[in-house]
């Protein structure tokens, strides 16, 4: 390959790129059915042992993947919390790959480390936590709470005098893990991670709405000792539904107050960009008392795959948690930002580049205007379905979330609403995906994506009611 090549291989793919990113509109909206033999077949076979010209395999690639991506970008597709691709963030996102920047110090990339740096401080001033909270721009929402909740780790044992870092936690004091019983399987997967064990956390009961109670909280609280990690929400999974922020906050001060370190982390994969909307900012009164927040950018705030934010109050403990050194690194002296400091990786994709084009973009208002948009998209669904006469709907609409449980003439309705689901899923005209909830088989809504309309969301309910009436 010669340099005068990448003209080729940019030709290979922009024009299929183009084209895809102009479908998404009328695109269908399923999970493409594949023989994964046929596929195998298709991309598969020996190890080549001679090469073939890139923007030949790129041509392939954009040929014969395409009939099996899901379009996840689609203004139609509701199902689990995916967010859309906004624009900025593309076209941000191409050059990032074209920069091809290992972005882990400042001094070696500077341009991209600044351009992160401003957005972390765009990120602080938009979800209005403290200006001085350490930030890790992360993959997603698994490695951000797995970032704070390693933070959280360092910080609480150290107040209990143990250094987690040097010591390991052989010999540690146990440290108490309390979560919600609607716990995401994330910050169980990061207490696994961190050697703390998902069987020994202890479950707080919630309301219906998958809200942590207080006075559960409580009393659990009052019942250990030493240090302690709290974990609850901003926007659950099922409901959209906020924890008590305020009264979380109150109930770990009591607890500090008898003399056990707490630090309370709160999972706002899907609901911290609450605090961008000028109509949501009751919802998450008090969050900013507490000690980490991660967020996702590629779900509500529509940064390309892959994207996690995570943050912390106590920038020492974050620091402690993930910094690492090497006698052969060309590290910054405290004045300027290296990203290898805040997050679990040493070299990393300059991903925050996609996160400051999108807020550049969008700007304040634009944020407030998707978060708000999203909200009266997900009450749309609620009230047409609702309309229908056919549906329960399971949750108190507050954010972009909507749980629907479809009503069966023959009062099977597990079984009801799976077959509607797998009816639209078939017809490529939406895409929704199920839960169980209480023991119920349930619809999931979940609007994430800006280009999502009011038209898209009457399309998606007609599909919806046809189904329900072929199914029954
Ligand atoms: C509440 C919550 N936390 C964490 C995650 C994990 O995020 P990610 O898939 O970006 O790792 C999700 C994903 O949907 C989520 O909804």
């Amino acid at each position: 390959m010669k340099q005068s090549d990448w003209e080729k291989v940019i030709a290979a793919a922009i024009g299929p790129a183009s084209e895809y990113l102009k479908s998404l509109p009328d695109r269908a909206v399923y999970y493409p059915v594949a023989d994964p033999e046929e596929l195998r077949k298709l991309f598969g076979g020996p190890l080549p042992d001679r090469g073939t010209a890139p923007e030949q395999v790129v041509a392939d690639l954009a040929r014969d993947v395409e009939p099996y991506v899901t379009a996840h970008a689609s203004g139609r597709f509701f199902g689990f919390v995916i967010g859309g691709m906004h624009p900025a963030s593309y076209g941000a996102d191409l050059l990032t790959s074209t920069w091809d920047q290992n972005s882990a110090l400042y001094p070696v990339t500077p341009g991209t480390a600044i351009v992160e740096e401003v957005a972390v401080g765009w990120l602080l001033e938009l979800l209005d936590l403290p200006r001085d909270a350490s930030v890790g721009l992360v993959t997603g929402g698994q490695m951000a709470n797995f970032t704070c909740l390693a933070a959280a780790r360092d910080y609480v044992l150290r107040d209990s005098g143990w250094d987690v870092e040097t010591a390991g936690l052989q010999g540690a004091p146990k440290v108490n893990l309390v979560v919600k019983t609607e716990t995401h399987s994330t910050v169980m997967r990061s207490f696994r991670y961190l050697g703390l064990g998902a069987s020994t956390a202890v479950a707080v009961d919630c309301d219906d709405q998958a809200r942590v109670i207080p006075a559960a909280l409580e009393s659990t609280l009052a019942e250990i000792e030493g240090p302690t990690i709290v974990c609850i929400e901003a926007a659950n999974i099922n409901t959209g539904s906020f924890d008590p922020f305020d009264a979380v906050a109150d109930a770990a001060e009591r607890h500090r107050k008898r003399g056990n370190s707490t630090w309370v982390h709160v999972d706002g994969a899907i609901g911290l960009w609450a605090r961008a909307s000028s109509n949501h900012q009751e919802a998450t009164k008090g969050v900013e008392r507490l000690d980490s927040w991660s967020t996702d950018a590629h779900k509500l705030l529509n940064v390309g795959y892959d994207s996690g934010i995570a943050i912390c109050k106590h920038a020492a403990a974050h620091r402690s948690a993930m910094s690492t050194t090497a006698s052969y690194l060309v590290q910054s002296e405290g004045e300027t930002r290296d990203a290898m400091d805040w997050s679990p990786e040493f070299s990393r994709r300059a991903r925050g580049v996609a996160v400051y084009a999108t807020l550049r973009s969008l700007g304040r208002e634009g944020v407030d205007d998707l978060v708000r948009r999203t909200h009266s998209l997900a009450q749309r669904f609620a009230r047409k379905l609702q309309e229908s006469g056919r549906v329960e709907i399971k949750n108190d609409v507050v954010f972009n979330q909507v749980l629907v449980r479809w009503l069966a003439p023959d009062d099977d309705h597990d079984a009801y609403n799976d077959r509607i689901m797998q009816c639209v899923q078939a017809s490529g005209e939406a895409y929704f995906s199920g839960t169980t909830a209480g023991g119920m088989r349930m619809m999931r809504i979940s609007v994430s994506d800006w280009a999502t309309d009011e038209g898209d969301v009457d399309r998606a309910v007609d599909a919806l009611l046809e189904c329900s009436s072929t199914c029954m």
